[in-house]
Protein backbone atom coordinates (compact mmCIF):
# COMPACT_ATOMS: atom_id res chain seq x y z
CA UNK A 1 0.00 0.00 0.00
CA UNK A 2 1.28 3.88 -0.55
CA UNK A 3 2.83 5.33 2.24
CA UNK A 4 0.24 8.17 2.27
CA UNK A 5 -2.73 5.81 1.97
CA UNK A 6 -1.58 3.62 4.66
CA UNK A 7 -0.87 7.15 6.85
CA UNK A 8 -5.03 8.14 6.23
CA UNK A 9 -6.14 4.60 6.42
CA UNK A 10 -4.25 4.76 10.15
CA UNK A 11 -6.29 8.78 10.67
CA UNK A 12 -3.35 10.42 11.26
CA UNK A 13 -5.16 13.10 8.87
CA UNK A 14 -6.28 13.01 5.33
CA UNK A 15 -4.65 12.14 2.25
CA UNK A 16 -3.41 16.20 1.60
CA UNK A 17 -2.48 16.27 5.30
CA UNK A 18 -0.52 13.38 5.47
CA UNK A 19 1.07 13.90 2.11
CA UNK A 20 2.50 17.79 3.61
CA UNK A 21 4.16 15.29 6.80
CA UNK A 22 5.82 13.71 4.02
CA UNK A 23 6.71 16.25 2.17
CA UNK A 24 8.06 17.84 5.65
CA UNK A 25 10.42 14.77 6.45
CA UNK A 26 8.05 14.32 9.31
CA UNK A 27 7.73 10.84 8.54
CA UNK A 28 10.19 7.84 8.48
CA UNK A 29 10.18 4.15 7.53
CA UNK A 30 12.39 1.93 9.29
CA UNK A 31 14.30 4.62 10.89
CA UNK A 32 14.56 6.48 7.44
CA UNK A 33 12.72 9.48 6.63
CA UNK A 34 10.72 9.32 3.30
CA UNK A 35 9.54 11.86 1.12
CA UNK A 36 8.05 9.87 -1.33
CA UNK A 37 4.41 9.52 -0.55
CA UNK A 38 4.03 6.81 -3.11
CA UNK A 39 6.63 4.40 -1.27
CA UNK A 40 4.79 0.97 -0.68
CA UNK A 41 4.64 0.12 2.86
CA UNK A 42 3.34 -3.10 4.69
CA UNK A 43 2.29 -3.50 7.89
CA UNK A 44 5.06 -5.19 8.65
CA UNK A 45 6.92 -2.20 8.31
CA UNK A 46 8.15 0.50 11.02
CA UNK A 47 6.22 3.85 10.54
CA UNK A 48 6.60 6.95 12.57
CA UNK A 49 4.74 10.29 11.82
CA UNK A 50 5.78 13.36 13.96
CA UNK A 51 7.40 10.84 16.66
CA UNK A 52 4.65 8.52 16.74
CA UNK A 53 4.64 5.03 15.86
CA UNK A 54 2.11 4.47 13.20
CA UNK A 55 1.22 0.76 13.95
CA UNK A 56 -1.39 -1.55 11.62
CA UNK A 57 -4.88 -1.68 12.53
CA UNK A 58 -7.82 -3.27 10.74
CA UNK A 59 -10.37 -1.05 12.41
CA UNK A 60 -10.98 1.76 14.74
CA UNK A 61 -13.74 1.20 17.92
CA UNK A 62 -14.33 4.93 19.63
CA UNK A 63 -17.01 5.71 22.91
CA UNK A 64 -18.93 8.87 22.46
CA UNK A 65 -21.02 10.00 25.06
CA UNK A 66 -23.66 11.59 22.87
CA UNK A 67 -24.74 15.11 23.91
CA UNK A 68 -29.29 15.36 23.57
CA UNK A 69 -30.50 17.16 20.59
CA UNK A 70 -28.27 14.93 18.12
CA UNK A 71 -29.51 12.27 15.48
CA UNK A 72 -27.80 8.62 15.75
CA UNK A 73 -26.97 8.05 12.41
CA UNK A 74 -24.21 8.41 9.35
CA UNK A 75 -25.46 11.68 7.65
CA UNK A 76 -28.60 13.99 7.47
CA UNK A 77 -29.32 16.29 4.75
CA UNK A 78 -30.44 18.41 7.83
CA UNK A 79 -29.52 17.89 11.37
CA UNK A 80 -26.55 16.96 13.00
CA UNK A 81 -25.58 13.94 13.72
CA UNK A 82 -23.19 11.93 16.11
CA UNK A 83 -20.78 11.53 13.24
CA UNK A 84 -19.99 15.34 12.58
CA UNK A 85 -18.90 15.15 15.80
CA UNK A 86 -15.74 13.44 14.82
CA UNK A 87 -13.41 15.24 12.33
CA UNK A 88 -13.79 14.41 8.56
CA UNK A 89 -10.73 12.02 8.20
CA UNK A 90 -11.99 9.65 10.88
CA UNK A 91 -15.55 9.55 9.44
CA UNK A 92 -14.77 7.10 6.79
CA UNK A 93 -16.50 3.50 7.02
CA UNK A 94 -17.29 4.41 10.80
CA UNK A 95 -20.92 3.65 12.23
CA UNK A 96 -22.54 3.98 15.25
CA UNK A 97 -24.01 0.68 16.93
CA UNK A 98 -27.24 0.89 17.55
CA UNK A 99 -29.57 4.02 17.86
CA UNK A 100 -30.32 6.14 21.13
CA UNK A 101 -33.16 8.54 20.53
CA UNK A 102 -32.44 12.28 19.55
CA UNK A 103 -33.09 13.04 23.37
CA UNK A 104 -31.57 9.86 24.82
CA UNK A 105 -27.58 10.51 26.11
CA UNK A 106 -24.51 8.68 26.89
CA UNK A 107 -22.71 5.48 25.49
CA UNK A 108 -22.28 5.22 21.84
CA UNK A 109 -19.92 2.90 20.51
CA UNK A 110 -18.48 3.97 16.91
CA UNK A 111 -16.87 1.59 14.57
CA UNK A 112 -16.01 0.46 11.18
CA UNK A 113 -16.31 -3.01 12.52
CA UNK A 114 -19.48 -4.45 10.85
CA UNK A 115 -18.84 -8.07 12.33
CA UNK A 116 -19.24 -6.88 15.74
CA UNK A 117 -21.42 -4.49 15.56
CA UNK A 118 -23.67 -7.46 14.11
CA UNK A 119 -22.43 -9.58 17.00
CA UNK A 120 -23.39 -6.88 19.74
CA UNK A 121 -26.86 -5.67 18.33
CA UNK A 122 -28.20 -9.50 18.04
CA UNK A 123 -31.02 -9.94 20.07
CA UNK A 124 -29.34 -14.07 20.52
CA UNK A 125 -26.28 -12.48 21.42
CA UNK A 126 -28.00 -11.24 24.56
CA UNK A 127 -26.16 -8.18 24.73
CA UNK A 128 -27.17 -6.55 27.89
CA UNK A 129 -27.49 -2.33 27.51
CA UNK A 130 -27.85 -0.79 31.17
CA UNK A 131 -29.61 2.65 30.86
CA UNK A 132 -30.22 5.17 33.70
CA UNK A 133 -34.46 6.07 33.19
CA UNK A 134 -36.11 9.10 35.06
CA UNK A 135 -39.72 8.79 34.70
CA UNK A 136 -42.38 11.30 35.60
CA UNK A 137 -43.79 9.06 38.53
CA UNK A 138 -42.06 6.81 41.10
CA UNK A 139 -40.80 3.52 40.04
CA UNK A 140 -42.89 0.81 41.53
CA UNK A 141 -42.16 -2.61 42.45
CA UNK A 142 -44.89 -4.23 40.72
CA UNK A 143 -43.12 -2.01 37.75
CA UNK A 144 -40.02 -4.30 38.70
CA UNK A 145 -42.13 -7.55 38.69
CA UNK A 146 -43.62 -6.67 35.32
CA UNK A 147 -40.25 -5.94 33.70
CA UNK A 148 -38.54 -9.03 35.56
CA UNK A 149 -41.41 -11.27 34.07
CA UNK A 150 -41.10 -9.48 30.33
CA UNK A 151 -43.35 -6.59 29.57
CA UNK A 152 -46.30 -6.47 26.88
CA UNK A 153 -45.96 -3.09 25.18
CA UNK A 154 -49.47 -1.54 24.22
CA UNK A 155 -49.37 -2.45 20.95
CA UNK A 156 -48.83 -5.96 21.66
CA UNK A 157 -45.44 -6.38 21.13
CA UNK A 158 -44.23 -8.93 23.87
CA UNK A 159 -40.54 -8.44 25.67
CA UNK A 160 -37.67 -10.31 26.74
CA UNK A 161 -37.37 -10.16 30.50
CA UNK A 162 -35.45 -7.05 31.56
CA UNK A 163 -33.99 -5.29 34.73
CA UNK A 164 -35.41 -2.93 36.46
CA UNK A 165 -34.03 -1.37 39.97
CA UNK A 166 -35.14 2.03 41.51
CA UNK A 167 -32.07 4.01 42.39
CA UNK A 168 -31.57 4.67 45.85
CA UNK A 169 -28.90 7.79 45.16
CA UNK A 170 -26.42 5.37 46.36
CA UNK A 171 -23.81 7.42 44.32
CA UNK A 172 -21.02 4.77 45.85
CA UNK A 173 -22.39 1.69 44.43
CA UNK A 174 -20.22 0.28 41.12
CA UNK A 175 -20.10 0.04 38.79
CA UNK A 176 -22.46 3.17 37.91
CA UNK A 177 -22.14 5.19 40.64
CA UNK A 178 -19.92 7.79 39.29
CA UNK A 179 -22.20 7.79 36.69
CA UNK A 180 -25.14 8.87 38.42
CA UNK A 181 -23.61 12.04 40.20
CA UNK A 182 -25.60 14.48 38.21
CA UNK A 183 -28.93 13.87 40.09
CA UNK A 184 -29.92 17.66 38.90
CA UNK A 185 -29.54 16.40 35.75
CA UNK A 186 -33.02 15.15 35.90
CA UNK A 187 -36.61 15.88 37.59
CA UNK A 188 -37.54 12.40 37.10
CA UNK A 189 -37.52 9.57 39.18
CA UNK A 190 -34.62 7.38 38.66
CA UNK A 191 -33.87 3.68 38.39
CA UNK A 192 -31.54 1.60 35.98
CA UNK A 193 -33.07 -0.49 32.97
CA UNK A 194 -30.99 -3.07 31.90
CA UNK A 195 -32.74 -4.45 28.55
CA UNK A 196 -30.88 -7.09 25.77
CA UNK A 197 -33.06 -6.39 22.62
CA UNK A 198 -32.97 -2.72 21.13
CA UNK A 199 -36.79 -1.98 19.99
CA UNK A 200 -37.62 1.38 18.42
CA UNK A 201 -37.85 3.90 21.67
CA UNK A 202 -38.08 0.15 23.70
CA UNK A 203 -37.27 2.10 27.12
CA UNK A 204 -39.85 4.86 26.91
CA UNK A 205 -42.66 1.88 25.53
CA UNK A 206 -41.57 -0.09 28.21
CA UNK A 207 -42.57 2.97 31.03
CA UNK A 208 -45.65 3.74 28.84
CA UNK A 209 -47.10 -0.03 29.56
CA UNK A 210 -46.60 0.56 33.28
CA UNK A 211 -48.17 4.28 33.36
CA UNK A 212 -44.94 6.59 33.58
CA UNK A 213 -43.35 8.35 31.08
CA UNK A 214 -39.40 8.82 30.85
CA UNK A 215 -38.59 12.67 30.97
CA UNK A 216 -34.91 11.62 30.58
CA UNK A 217 -32.56 8.30 29.22
CA UNK A 218 -28.73 7.79 29.68
CA UNK A 219 -26.83 4.85 28.51
CA UNK A 220 -24.44 3.38 30.67
CA UNK A 221 -23.49 0.52 29.52
CA UNK A 222 -23.91 -2.05 26.45
CA UNK A 223 -21.87 -5.57 27.55
CA UNK A 224 -18.54 -5.21 29.62
CA UNK A 225 -18.29 -1.46 28.34
CA UNK A 226 -19.11 1.46 30.43
CA UNK A 227 -19.43 4.81 29.90
CA UNK A 228 -15.70 6.68 30.88
CA UNK A 229 -16.84 8.86 34.07
CA UNK A 230 -14.47 11.55 32.76
CA UNK A 231 -15.88 12.09 29.01
CA UNK A 232 -17.93 14.98 29.20
CA UNK A 233 -21.05 15.09 27.10
CA UNK A 234 -20.16 15.45 23.04
CA UNK A 235 -16.78 14.32 23.27
CA UNK A 236 -15.60 10.88 22.23
CA UNK A 237 -12.55 8.41 22.74
CA UNK A 238 -10.54 5.74 21.32
CA UNK A 239 -11.12 2.52 23.09
CA UNK A 240 -8.54 0.76 24.86
CA UNK A 241 -7.40 -2.54 23.70
CA UNK A 242 -8.86 -4.02 26.98
CA UNK A 243 -12.53 -2.94 26.04
CA UNK A 244 -12.06 -4.04 22.13
CA UNK A 245 -10.98 -7.34 23.57
CA UNK A 246 -13.94 -8.17 25.75
CA UNK A 247 -16.11 -6.49 23.77
CA UNK A 248 -14.97 -9.13 21.64
CA UNK A 249 -15.23 -12.00 23.78
CA UNK A 250 -19.06 -10.09 24.98
CA UNK A 251 -20.93 -13.01 26.31
CA UNK A 252 -24.20 -12.49 28.30
CA UNK A 253 -23.84 -12.01 32.23
CA UNK A 254 -27.67 -12.97 32.89
N1 LIG B 1 -34.91 3.01 24.60
C1 LIG B 1 -35.48 4.18 24.25
O1 LIG B 1 -36.68 4.37 24.44
N2 LIG B 1 -34.73 5.11 23.67
C2 LIG B 1 -33.38 4.97 23.47
O2 LIG B 1 -32.73 5.88 22.96
C3 LIG B 1 -32.80 3.76 23.86
C4 LIG B 1 -33.57 2.79 24.43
Amino acid sequence: MRLDKYLADMHVGSRSEVKELIRKGKVSVNGAVIKDPGLAVSAQDTIEAAGEQIGYQEHFYYMLNKPAGILTATEDKKQQTVLDLFPENLRKKLSPVGRLDKDTVGLLLITDDGALAHRLLAPKSHVDKVYLAGTDLPVTEEDVKQFAKGLTLTDGTELMPAGLEIWTGDVKAEPFGKLITKTSETNGHLSLVTIREGKFHQIKRMFEACGKKVVYLKRLSMGSLTLDPALPEGEWRELTGEEVLSLQRERSAL
